[in-house]
């Protein structure tokens, strides 16, 4: 680890008081270099992370309404925490068209409370004004579950640098026996919990879709889950791109809903348009992810009231071009 680069200091954080940990060396061996070249910390923040994580928050606060324990799976961790002015995120720099993008505009007034709740949320993880920490999924989580003694939150990540990190960032918040890192398949190793002895869990299900086999076995995996604990709550993260099989994920996971009889909600986001373009040379210009959604299975009932006004907020914030829009759709 590069710790000149990698740690921030403590007392700027001191309201947080856990340190942003960033390896910056790969672990040689031991892994399928294709398989993990993606690294979230070249996209946190970005407009799929704002859809992705408000609508965590929002499923969460609704689940911790009740007292009753609950237990929540992350499939594809990640790192946990990441630097917006770190070297991965200036090199993408798409958290300048996400997060960073919708802090430095003129936000409506009232802003939707899911998404000012998601704003305030990552703004505790920075000292006042400063929006340099960015929360991944884990960190999200667990800061709404840390009050709750009986609630569980299992972590699954497979890249090992990753995983190191994880493991670092989640220490510090001597969370103990409440977090747990599993370095292992989420997809796979999820079954093993499956129903969990709470009867209340939530599933995020978030991979990188490097791998063109990452859309079949969400679906695989979901249709598993849905057997073994038809009530539980499933949250996927997905792209909308032109590949079939990512046009197909959505298409499935209703399918699966509607045949195991549970509500269901579909929200996206669009930023931009997904046309090829050219630059002045004529070269083709790929451009970039212009939009994703976030599927839930069995959704607290309130989940669409809470994001009515918030995805309307997100497309006039993050905006590209004339493309931009969302949905919000549900069946039961
Ligand atoms: C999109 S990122 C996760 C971001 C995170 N959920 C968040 O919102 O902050 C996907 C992560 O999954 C990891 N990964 C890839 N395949 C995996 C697998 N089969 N099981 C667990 N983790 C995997 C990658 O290393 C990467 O860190």
């Amino acid at each position: 680890m590069n710790a000149a680069n990698g740690l921030e200091s403590a007392r700027s954080l001191l309201h947080f008081r856990v340190r942003v940990l960033i390896h910056h060396e790969e672990t040689p061996g031991g892994y399928h270099r294709c398989m993990f070249s993606y690294r979230h910390a070249f996209h946190a923040g970005n407009h799929a992370d704002v859809l992705k994580h408000t609508v965590l928050l929002a499923v969460l606060r609704h689940l911790t309404q009740k007292d009753a324990a609950l237990t929540v799976f992350d499939t594809h961790a990640g790192a946990g925490l990441y630097r917006l002015d770190g070297d991965y995120a200036t090199t993408s720099a798409e958290a300048a068209e996400g997060f960073l993008k919708l802090v430095a505009g003129k936000l409506p007034q009232p802003v939707a409370p899911s998404l000012q709740d998601y704003l305030d949320l990552v703004a505790g993880f920075n000292s006042k004004g400063s929006h340099r920490v960015y929360p991944g999924s884990p960190f999200i989580i667990q800061r709404v579950l840390a009050d709750r003694g009986r609630d569980k939150l299992k972590l699954f990540e497979l890249h090992p640098t990753d995983t190191k990190t994880l493991t670092a960032n989640i220490a510090q918040l001597e969370a103990g026996r409440q977090v747990a890192i599993l370095r292992e398949d989420g997809f796979e190793g999820i079954k093993k919990f499956l129903p969990p002895p709470s009867r209340r869990a939530l599933v995020l299900c978030d991979p990188s879709y490097e791998l063109k086999t990452d859309y079949a076995r969400v679906a695989d995996m979901v249709a598993d889950a849905l057997q073994r604990f038809a009530t539980g709550t499933y949250a996927v993260w997905y792209p909308i791109i032109p590949r079939p099989e990512a046009h197909d994920l959505p298409r499935k996971l209703k399918t699966l809903a509607n045949k195991a009889g549970k509500p269901w909600l579909n929200a996206t986001l669009t930023v931009k348009s997904s046309k090829l373009l050219k630059d002045d040379e004529g070269d083709v210009v790929r451009p970039g992810l212009p939009a994703s959604g976030m599927f839930i299975i069995n959704p607290p009932h309130t989940l669409k009231t809470a994001l009515k006004d918030a995805l309307p907020q997100m497309v006039a914030l993050l905006k590209q071009d004339s493309n931009a829009t969302s949905s919000l759709d549900s069946g039961s």
